[in-house]
Order: structure tokens, then sequence, then C-alpha cells
């Protein structure tokens, strides 16, 4: 069986990682065009830096939670019967990879990584940015930016995406709102190509008419209990 997991920030919300759009959330804190823009960075780069290395201070201090577990779980038992788990992740903490899970894309880049827009150069990142941070390649200071695709930029690994989701016999969304592309259009995609569709979501997302299937509740309670039932 070839399964396809999208994820968003609802996955990781009992980890401790804040959401985006719930009560609360990153987006009523900060306007998401000042810190997560190319327009946002060129402007004031100090505040989209300490913006980011907050997030990625936090990413060291929680861990994996029980859905995160439980995806890796069903990535190794449909793996042993012959089957696949591709999973797309919006998330850019790195607690799908703590929990085990290796067919990984994270598709809205990693908190955990920098890249330098002179050199183009990508590297692991657990410190603090600044604009005074200097390349390890080309050594100059000034283009140093978290590994993160903003509004505006295209997402990763979409051909990646579009080839699993046309090729799947399941497509799963858990822990996202669906309220942005090219995520939030994976349903219809997989529902174009005849795939069965399933959300699992604390709450019905705004594209929750178009899966053939639905579970609301916390992610750790409702994604280990469907993994149990497809493994059994
Ligand atoms: N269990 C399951 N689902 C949950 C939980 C939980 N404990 N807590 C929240 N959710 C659900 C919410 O109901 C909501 O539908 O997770 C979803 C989170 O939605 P958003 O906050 O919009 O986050 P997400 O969908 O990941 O945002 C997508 O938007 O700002 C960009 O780049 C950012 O990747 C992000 C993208």
């Amino acid at each position: 069986m070839k399964i396809v997991i999208l994820t968003g920030s609802g996955i990781s919300a009992e980890s401790g990682v804040a959401t985006f759009r719930d009560t609360g959330g990153v987006w009523a804190k900060y306007d998401y065009r000042e810190v997560a823009t190319p327009e946002g960075f060129a402007a004031n780069p100090s505040l989209v830096h300490e913006f980011y290395n907050e997030r990625r201070r936090n990413i060291g201090m929680v861990k994996p939670n029980a859905a995160h577990d439980a995806l890796a779980e069903l990535e190794r038992g449909l793996t042993s019967r012959g089957g696949a788990l591709s999973l797309i992740t919006q998330n850019v903490d790195d607690l799908h990879e703590r929990a085990g899970v290796e067919n990984l894309w994270h598709m809205h880049g990693e908190l955990k990584k920098a890249t330098c827009v002179h050199c183009t150069g990508v590297w692991d990142w657990i410190e603090d940015l600044t604009n005074k941070t200097r390349c390890p390649d080309c050594k100059a200071t000034g283009g140093m930016r978290p590994y993160v695709v903003w509004f505006g930029e295209m997402p990763r690994f979409m051909d990646e995406a579009m080839v699993a989701l046309g090729d799947a016999d399941l497509f799963v969304s858990i822990g996202t709102s669906g309220s942005v592309y090219p995520a939030a259009g994976f349903v219809g995609l997989a529902r174009d190509a005849g795939v069965s569709c399933l959300e699992l979501n604390l709450e019905p997302s705004e594209n929750a008419h178009l899966f053939t299937d639905s579970r609301y509740g916390q992610a750790t309670e409702i994604v280990p209990a469907w993994v149990s039932n497809i493994l059994s």
C-alpha cells in the first residue's frame, strides 16, 4: 500500500510548537509580511532573524509526540509489507526526523538549516543568525538567512509530491488548516487521480468537504489510533 501524508503545524502543537492560525497563533503575534517574505527580510533583516532565532531555540527544547512516533511506525510497517510512505510536511521543525521518519520532504524548508543569498550554500544551523553572520563558504556577511520558504517563494519537492500523489492508494492530511497553497491543493489533485482522501485534524479544515473520510480530535490520539488500524 502506498500512502502519501501531508502534515501541518497541528501535528506538532502538542509538542509545544505554536500553530499559525489558531487563536493566539504565530500570525496573531507577527505580521507574516514582515517576517516571512523576501520583502520583509530586505526591509528589516534583524526582525526576521529575531523571529526565526526564537523559533529555532524553541525547537531545541521540544520533542516528537505520539503522532510523530506513530507516523514513523507506519513507515516501518508499510515498507516491511512492500508498501511505502511519502511524508510531505509544511513544518520547518525536525520532529518527524527525530521520530524516525525517513522518506520526508520539507516543502517549506527547515528551521535548523541556513542558506547564503550570495553563494546559495546550505548548512545545518542551530545557532542564532544575524546580519553580521559570515557565510562559511563565500565569507560574505549580510546574506545568511533561514533555509525556510517564504510567502511568494517556490515550495520545494513539488515534482516529487506530484508523482507520489498520483501514484498513491491513500492521501492523508494531518494537522493543517488547508489555507496555504500549493499544499492545500494536494487533496484536489489526489481526488482527480482517483485516490482516497482522509483528513485527521482537530477540526474540519477549509477544504474538509473534499475528503472522502475524516476523523477529528487531538493528533496524539487520532493519529496513533488510525495507524494501528491501518497496520492491523
Ligand atoms: N491535533 C490536531 N490538529 C490540530 C491540533 C492538534 N493538537 N492543534 C491544532 N490543530 C489543527 C488546527 O485545527 C488547524 O486546522 O492544525 C491546523 C493548523 O493550521 P495552521 O495554524 O494554519 O497551520 P498550517 O496549516 O500548518 O499552516 C500552513 O502556513 O503560515 C504558513 O508556512 C506556514 O507551513 C505553514 C502554512
